[in-house]
């Protein structure tokens, strides 16, 4: 990371070195973040763009939850699952197993239910990046474990990185 932006930097000394006097200065190199942007892209083709590793069998049952309840999704593994994570600025309190993008540009980290998401979705609330459910709650779709259930938070991120309750889920479903 380090020596990527020493190369940055030497990069942009080069290129400077052209021609600072032509050079606009609101075309100046974009700082990039590792992955910045990859792991944004909505799906086109589906309703959600699933990111996890390819060994998560709680990811893929919260898949096989989504699509039962009518989302069609896309799953990849990328080698780096923090890598995505990173690129939508999820503190690591509000990380999961998995991350998913939707057709409309949201993000949905977690164990989200989907009648969540659905309402979100028809709500769609201001600036809202997406919502998140942290770690994995027993009893949460993907995490059913018989009659086991502990309550657990959906929290809405907000684009400027605050976060607030979105709903408590109380109960299985
Ligand atoms: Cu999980
Ligand atoms: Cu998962």
């Amino acid at each position: 990371m380090k020596s990527l932006f020493v190369i940055m930097l030497l990069l942009g000394v080069l290129s400077c070195s052209k021609g600072v006097e032509t050079q606009p200065v609101d075309e100046a190199p974009v700082p990039m973040a590792a992955n910045s942007g990859d792991f944004q892209q909505a799906p086109t083709d589906v309703d959600l763009l699933v990111y996890k590793s390819a060994s998560c069998g709680c990811c893929a049952d919260w898949v096989a939850h989504m699509q039962e309840a009518g989302f069609t999704s896309k799953v990849e593994h990328p080698e780096d699952l923090v890598a995505v994570k990173q690129s939508w600025n999820i503190s690591s309190e509000y990380q999961s197993c998995h991350t998913a993008v939707s057709r409309q540009g949201y993000i949905f980290e977690g164990h989200i239910p989907a009648y969540v998401i659905q309402r979100f979705l028809a709500e769609k609330p201001a600036n809202a990046m997406g919502l998140a459910v942290a770690g994995m709650p027993i009893g949460s779709p993907g995490m059913e474990m018989g009659d086991k259930f502990e309550p657990y938070d959906v929290r809405l991120l907000r684009k400027d990185g605050k976060t607030e309750l979105f709903t408590r889920i109380t109960k299985p479903r």
